[in-house]
């Protein structure tokens, strides 16, 4: 088994990698996701577990986080799926879950384009979609036409002519929209490329903004009774001291996690011409950043709420990494771009032969080792 995986994700580097990578980085990012989208109803999840089976031994990476069972800790980031076109597909490549959005209430362009670029020789992308999406009605008549066949979550922004002032609103709204559809929820206060949404992080801005929030879901649930996890998603260019301000606010609400990092602002060491595009860079240059960000959450934290770790993902070493500085779950975005669809098999092989050098008999036993030596 473990050679016909590296033969598929030799097939994917080798030979599908180079004819996509020919094109323009979004165009065929929206042809590929709308070829997937129509050929669902022909089968298409069937057969990408056909091509991508499941590792054996997965039991030992099985985790119950936020009341919801994972088959396997490794998920899709937000903004791969923006409008819930292939979450079954993703599915069943052998993701453990996926992130569909970010969506706002009404739908938007985003940017100018050109506004995705590969760093080819830093294994990175950098962004500055602005949260281009169809609005929450198209993604939830997607959602509620093909039920999904596991965790799906829904990632949640603001428009980008809503003022922060108002942006509880967008957020309210949104919430009430998927309260009945999402398997869990995020708040999107992290991407740089919607002005201002940041500052959301600041802690004044963020107390208001979850007392509302909080509110509406009490208000929720007393009408129509379920617990859907709610979690944040931070940046990874937070000062000490604004990261310690944000985690005073996060004690205050029953959050079910954080999700740490959205893209970075930062360009250190970087070689490729298009290093100095203007938002978000993701990708390998991200991977210690967003793990070091994780870390002091974790310490901070105390393990609970629990984390997912995104960033830089790209194997089992990077992934296994963010394991033993405190994440429960983790997510790729870039990863998955420049390693193929076999990324979740492969990962998932390489987080259990970690398992096995270290003693550990199951993922949980693993999770913030970092902290215990
Ligand atoms: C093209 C692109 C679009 C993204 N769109 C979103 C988005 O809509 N919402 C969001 O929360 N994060 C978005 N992200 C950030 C990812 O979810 C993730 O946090 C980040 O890319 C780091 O993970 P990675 O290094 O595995 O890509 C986007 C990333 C990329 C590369």
């Amino acid at each position: 088994m473990n050679g016909y995986h590296a033969l598929t994700d030799k097939v994917y580097q080798s030979l599908i990698r180079p004819l996509l990578f020919r094109q323009d980085p979004e165009e065929i990012h929206e042809l590929t996701l709308n070829w997937l989208e129509k050929a669902e109803p022909f089968g298409s999840p069937r057969l990408c577990k056909l091509l991508y089976p499941p590792v054996p031994d997965l039991h030992r990476l099985k985790i119950e986080c936020f009341g919801l069972e994972f088959p396997n800790p490794v998920g899709i980031a937000a903004g791969l799926d923006k409008n819930a076109k292939i979450y079954n597909s993703l599915l069943s490549f052998g993701f453990g879950f996926v992130e569909c959005g970010t969506i706002t209430p009404r739908s938007q362009t985003g940017n100018e384009r050109p506004r995705v670029f590969r760093l080819l020789e830093d294994e990175a992308l950098i962004n500055r979609l602005g949260f281009n999406n169809q609005g929450q009605d198209a993604l939830l008549q997607r959602l509620h036409q093909r039920p999904k066949r596991g965790i799906v979550g829904i990632n949640l922004g603001k428009n980008r002519d809503t003022s922060n002032e108002k942006a509880a609103e967008d957020y309210q709204r949104l919430l009430t929209a998927v309260w009945h559809t999402a398997s869990y929820v995020v708040i999107n206060i992290s991407s740089p490329n919607t002005p201002n949404l940041r500052e959301l992080q600041g802690k004044t801005s963020l107390q208001r903004l979850l007392d509302y929030l909080f509110q509406t879901a009490h208000k929720l649930h007393l009408q129509h009774p379920r617990q859907l996890p709610i979690l944040l998603k931070i940046a990874p260019d937070l000062s000490d001291e604004a990261l310690h301000d944000l985690l005073d606010v996060v004690h205050q609400f029953p959050l079910a996690g954080v999700i740490a990092t959205n893209t970075t602002l930062e360009r250190n060491q970087l070689r490729s011409s298009h290093a100095q595009q203007t938002g978000g860079l993701s990708g390998r240059p991200l991977q210690n950043l967003s793990t070091q960000i994780l870390s002091k959450l974790y310490r901070e934290l105390q393990g609970e709420p629990p984390l997912i770790g995104v960033g830089g993902v790209t194997d089992g070493k990077s992934a296994y990494d963010k394991i033993k500085a405190g994440a429960t779950l983790l997510q790729v975005y870039t990863g998955l771009i420049y390693q193929g669809p076999g990324l979740a098999n492969r990962i998932c092989r390489e987080l259990l032969a970690y398992l096995d050098k270290d003693g550990y008999s199951h993922l949980s036993d693993a999770i913030g080792a970092d902290h215990r030596f």
